[in-house]
């Protein structure tokens, strides 16, 4: 199969776990006769250095154009205090918004050999759920700015039913292959776009009568989240909270390094792994390149790759059972470097 992929290595680790993502998916490209090409593209920091723009109009005509983004990182503290739309986060909120990539799916899945998580060790066994994360809405996108000379600001909320119900089919028709249980996550006792939520949910839930549908407050459920986790399977949730659900969730894994996630639209994709940027990692070789290479594993499932997927998987969790690891999941003593990792990768998927 020939795929174009657009890549964006972006800030900090970004160049780093990308390079290994890629040198891991060619070995897949070799093994079964794919034909990946890949076009390297500007945004963040470097195209705000280069062009004035952390996401330039060339970069997103191109992500429009290939058949799926691969995205590294964006995030650079130099530009912290730049105006609005001119940080390098914004830049990747701008592609989130023009490629129309509403929902974001964080799968959050513990490795049995992994113990750097603090949370004890038996309410780990069998952890496995997927965040879906509402992407293109609510608070990120509200109108936002200042007044009273700069004293006050303010961020808008807002959500449409059609903006819920895109988001809540995929949810409930990907929970058919699971264990069949979406959980609602809001804050339906204070905010009326929690509400909102509430209504379009449970009405979407009267088309899939096999699937329970539950509700928790988002703060009740960030304690669910370390205090029971196996008790979920899908977690449904706006954009503010599954940004902040899913670093947490991350925990439970042992690193934040390992999270990789897909981002769907109509039509279009991009995968990126759900850490930032990591500046003061850059170029000590010691990132995880773990949560890239997952989504690139992601995005072979997307192309229904999944033989493909499934030895990229097996390798991954070989790796980790060798413990052939960066310092975030292993004693620093033993660790492997994150151009190792990618090495090892690479060899057993060729190996097979
Ligand atoms: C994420 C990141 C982004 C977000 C930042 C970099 C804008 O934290 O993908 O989770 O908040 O969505
Ligand atoms: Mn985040």
């Amino acid at each position: 199969m020939k795929k174009n992929i657009s890549v964006i290595e972006g800030d900090g680790v970004g160049p780093e776990v990308i390079k290994q993502t890629i040198k891991v998916l060619n070995s897949i490209a070799i093994k079964y006769g794919h034909d990946f090409h890949y076009k390297n593209i500007l945004a963040g920091s470097k195209a705000i250095e280069k062009l004035g723009d952390p996401m330039p109009k060339e970069t997103i005509d191109n992500c429009l154009k290939s058949d799926a983004v691969l995205f590294g990182c964006v995030g650079d503290p130099k530009y912290d205090h730049n105006p609005i739309g001119m940080r390098p986060e914004d830049g990747l909120l701008k592609l989130r918004k023009k490629m129309n990539l509403y929902c974001n799916i964080r799968p959050v899945v513990v490795f049995p050999k992994l113990n750097k998580s603090p949370i004890k060790k038996k309410l780990l066994n069998k952890v496995d759920f997927i965040i879906y994360r509402e992407l293109t809405g609510g608070i990120y996108f509200g109108k936002k700015g200042r007044y009273k000379n700069g004293e006050e600001a303010y961020d808008y909320c807002t959500y449409s039913k059609t903006e819920i119900e895109r988001i809540g089919e995929m949810a409930f028709k990907a929970s058919l292959h699971r264990k069949k249980k979406v959980t609602l996550v809001d804050k339906a006792n204070v905010l009326e776009t929690s509400r909102l939520w509430r209504e379009v949910i449970k009405k979407i839930s009267l088309d899939y009568p096999d699937v329970h549908l539950d509700f928790l407050y988002v703060d009740h459920a960030s304690m669910q989240i370390i205090m029971n986790p196996k008790k979920f399977d899908i977690i449904l949730t706006d954009n503010m909270f599954g940004d902040i659900l899913s670093d947490e969730s991350s925990v439970l894994t042992s690193s934040l390094g390992l999270l990789p996630s897909a981002s769907i639209g109509n039509c279009k994709c991009m995968f990126e792994p759900i850490h930032g940027s990591f500046p003061q990692a850059k170029g000590k070789n010691i990132a995880n390149p773990l949560g890239c290479i997952l989504s690139g594993s992601m995005m072979l499932e997307y192309f229904g790759m999944y033989q493909e997927k499934n030895i990229l998987e097996k390798a991954v969790k070989n790796s980790i059972e060798k413990k052939i690891c960066t310092p975030d999941i292993i004693d620093s003593k033993l660790s492997s470097t994150t151009e190792e990792v990618g090495d090892y990768i690479e060899k057993y998927i060729i190996s097979q």
